[in-house]
């Protein structure tokens, strides 16, 4: 008998509200999710979408001010309300984050290693000198060569990619079992970004950890997520197994996403983009969020947002009115029209 991987992480109903001069943004409206031992979980969504305020609410990194409710339950228990305490020793313990830039994330006035074994001595009493073997075990588990000697490199003397090879030792050093990797490739070079993603993949496999990989572009979580959940407007709009969501898109904004991917060479490789720009979060339109650039949207659309629901087999949820239209479409993509062609 196989036994399913156990879930480590629930996000449920979570909100993030911030209250601003000009009104509350409501940056994260109602996120759901599990995640299993060793699971790949994408997050996608074009930028302002609240992929990073849900990941940095499940970090309990947002800023003073910042209104967070919902559950965020780590193997049950719920961190939202665990003492001070035993919230720090989850973070960078067992739930670490990788970020975009590591130059936020990494001291430029100490050493690579020295900023290493503070993250270990962080979380346990050992020997400074024993995490400082840790620091060089990490180095030599992310690719970096020469690892006794880099230890002693300050971050500024590091490439871009091996600066963010530094973070995915940093993150792991602690053996987490989630990793919160938020736009981890966006700023490195493409070839660069390729290689990146295949050490965090290899790193999360020896430690055994899980990742939520968040992204504005589909394309990086292809062949790497189990399951991919795509956000818009601070709300999930669509779930499932990666296959189902590729291949058997149940929401236009994720048909709209997949049909502006260059690599999808849809329409003969041309691009067929989603018009139009995400609602304000602090005046949000009636109805459904994507309505205003939506090929589907109709009077109900506009009367009442949709709620996210069962959309097909395995698990697979949409929030759309019209998902049956979606579904019975021969090329979901084709939904949104062929950009034009440039006047040579
Ligand atoms: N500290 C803050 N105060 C006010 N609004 C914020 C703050 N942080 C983020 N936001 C807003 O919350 C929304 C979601 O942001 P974010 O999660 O960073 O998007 P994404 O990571 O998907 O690009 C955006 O509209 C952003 O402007
Ligand atoms: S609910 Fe209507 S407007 Fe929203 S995505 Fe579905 S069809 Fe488009
Ligand atoms: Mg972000």
């Amino acid at each position: 008998m196989t036994t399913s991987p156990k879930e480590i992480l629930r996000v449920e109903d979570l909100t993030v509200e911030f209250p601003t001069e000009d009104g509350v943004v409501h940056a994260v409206r109602g996120v759901s999710y599990a995640l299993h031992e060793r699971e790949v979980l994408g997050i996608v969504g074009e930028s302002g979408s609240g992929k990073s305020v849900s990941s940095l609410a499940v970090m309990g990194l947002l800023p003073r001010g910042a209104r967070v409710h919902g559950k965020i339950l780590y193997r049950g228990d719920d961190v939202l309300k665990l003492p001070t305490r035993r919230r720090r020793a989850l973070r960078g313990g067992k739930i670490a984050m990788i970020f975009q830039d590591p130059m936020t994330a990494l001291n430029p006035v100490h050493t690579i290693g020295d900023q290493l074994a503070e993250a270990v001595l962080a979380h346990g009493l050992i020997p400074r000198k024993q995490a400082l073997a840790r620091a060089k075990e990490m180095l030599d588990l992310v690719g970096i060569p020469q690892a006794e000697q880099r230890l002693r490199s300050y971050p500024h003397e590091f490439s871009g990619g091996m600066r963010q090879r530094a973070m995915i030792a940093m993150a792991v050093i602690n053996n987490p079992d989630v990793i919160i990797a938020d736009e981890p490739t966006t700023a490195l070079d493409v070839t660069v970004q390729a290689q990146i993603l295949e050490k965090l993949l290899e790193v999360k496999d020896a430690v055994n950890a899980a990742i939520v990989l968040i992204t504005h572009d589909l394309g990086v979580v292809a062949g790497i997520a189990h399951r991919v959940l795509v956000m818009y407007a601070g709300k999930p709009v669509e779930i499932g197994d990666t296959d189902s969501v590729f291949y058997r898109p149940r929401m236009p904004y994720t048909a709209g996403l997949l049909g502006s991917m260059p690599s999808l060479e849809t329409s003969g490789g041309r691009l067929r983009p989603i018009g139009g720009a995400p609602p304000s979060l602090i005046n949000l339109p009636p109805g459904c969020p994507f309505s205003p650039r939506c090929p589907l949207a109709d009077a109900t659309c506009t009367a009442e947002e949709p709620a996210l629901g069962e959309a097909g087999e395995g698990g697979h949820l949409a929030a759309c009115h019209h998902w049956r239209a979606v579904a019975e479409a021969p090329d979901p993509t084709a939904l949104f029209h062929i950009e034009s062609e440039a006047v040579s």
